[in-house]
């Protein structure tokens, strides 16, 4: 059978590509990019605004964490900026907007570190389940505490799940396999996974459940979701553990939860305020309940760590680099978190002749019919357009170009007013 290789496609302006990847971006990314042929410059820190606006001008792509701002006097002074990839979950630290409405599509990888998390809520229930992490934190204060009182197997026991999304689906498989019953709880009506039965209301996951795990985003309808209401719902001698979000559970009720024996334990890894840097401390100045929750027994507090593995942040270095040569060598903004999402299917290696056009434009009425008014001699074999807020972007493949008449396109389509940004791939 003969399969059909897809072409690979570079800017056709003959200006070498060239990367800058601040804080410690994986080493694998690194080589990731480099074997595109790119020029790639790497750095273990961040960089202040005031030298990102002096070095940026020379870079047609950056990739960051979660430490360099880039911000709208950075983005003004990024004159051959193509792209920016945030080698982290969030992007924050990056001005969307204007980001946007200057053609520059941003990537990051948000679920990346799942089954991290997954992995995590599984070790937390078999350690509350069981005291160890309190038995371990005694034999280290040299008591001895060997009992049976309260420790329980995992087989048999329900786990519900609220949010049913990348964490809470793979966190079901898991259980599961340990002998658990799965229950969850989502907005949204979803297949579920194995066993595993969704249930109507959260009420009715709180009043089955051994354990309750929380796996939902931080919204306005998930603000202290978990509240004295909701505890009061869970069984006697149940156990809470939220890698969610800190917002969503309200501490105080929960520490009277825990103080009245309602709840036999809780972990917890993520709050409302967490402190900036390691080292930095976790007492009342930050959350007013920190000293009294930390020290209630059965209660495991973690430094938001849910994701932080060595393979998730392999993840993403992966996940984030593909973006980075998917958009760099083919226009797709698949993932884009500011951008409309557009791809097409590949050029192949039969198709000589054909260009990409790339157009990022303002969205407004009359766009389409310019430009193809410019295409019209061509054949378009393949054209997609979708817009988000005030950008709009068109990525269309055109038959039989000759070399000459590259350039010229090139030029007529970026000279239209709503023009933000064309490229052209051959
Ligand atoms: N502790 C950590 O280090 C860590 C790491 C990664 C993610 N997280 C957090 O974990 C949470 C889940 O992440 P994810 O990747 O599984 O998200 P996801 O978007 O894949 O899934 C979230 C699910 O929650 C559901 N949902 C939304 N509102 C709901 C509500 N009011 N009631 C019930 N269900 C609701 C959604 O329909 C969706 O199915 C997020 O808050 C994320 O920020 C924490």
């Amino acid at each position: 059978m003969h399969i059909r290789q897809p072409k690979v496609l570079h800017p056709v302006d003959n200006e070498d590509l060239k990367l800058l990847l601040l804080e410690n971006i994986s080493s694998e990314a690194v080589r990731a990019l480099q074997d595109q042929g790119w020029h790639v410059d790497h750095f273990t820190k961040s960089m202040s605004e005031d030298e990102l606006v002096e070095k940026i001008h020379q870079y047609h792509a950056i990739g960051i964490r979660s430490k360099t701002r880039i911000t709208e006097r950075v983005l003004k002074a990024a004159s051959r900026l193509l792209t920016i990839g945030c080698f982290c979950i969030g992007t924050n630290q990056v001005d969307l907007t204007t980001a946007a409405k200057t053609g520059i599509p941003v990537f990051n990888s948000p679920f990346s570190n799942s089954r991290s998390v997954a992995e995590l809520v599984m070790s937390e229930v078999i350690a509350l389940s069981r005291q160890y992490f309190q038995r371990a934190w005694e034999m280290r204060n040299g008591i001895w505490n060997k009992q049976s009182k309260g420790c329980w197997e995992v087989r048999g026991k329900t786990l519900g799940i609220v949010g049913y999304g990348h964490i809470g689906s793979q966190l079901s498989v898991l259980a599961e396999s340990f002998g658990m019953r799965v229950l969850f709880h989502d907005v949204i009506n979803i297949m579920p996974l194995g066993q595993a039965r969704q249930v109507e209301s959260l009420q009715a996951l709180l009043e089955q459940s051994d354990f309750v795990t929380l796996h939902i985003p931080e919204l306005p309808d998930t603000f202290n979701m978990i509240s004295a209401t909701q505890l009061a719902q869970m069984k006697r001698g149940s156990y809470l553990i939220n890698n969610a979000r800190g917002k969503v559970v309200d501490i105080p009720a929960l520490v009277e939860a825990l103080k009245s024996g309602r709840l036999a334990g809780c972990a917890i890894d993520v709050f409302p305020a967490e402190p900036g840097s390691n080292g930095s401390p976790f007492d009342n100045s930050l959350n007013s309940w920190a000293s009294t929750l930390c020290s209630l027994p059965n209660v495991i507090l973690t430094p938001h760590i849910g994701g932080s593995t060595e393979e998730a942040q392999r993840m993403i270095g992966d996940e984030v680099s593909s973006s980075l040569v998917r958009y760099l060598n083919f226009g797709s903004t698949i993932g884009a978190v500011n951008f409309p999402e557009v791809d097409l299917r590949a050029i192949t290696a039969e198709q000589r002749g054909n260009v990409r056009v790339c157009h990022v434009h303002i969205n407004q009425p009359g766009v389409l019919k310019q430009v193809n008014d410019v295409l019209s001699p061509y054949n378009v074999e393949k054209q997609y357009s979708d817009s988000k807020g005030e950008v709009a972007y068109l990525m269309a493949d055109i038959a039989d170009v000759s070399p000459n008449d590259i350039n010229r396109l090139k030029g007529v389509i970026s000279q239209t007013k709503s023009n933000i940004l064309t490229r052209l791939l051959a």
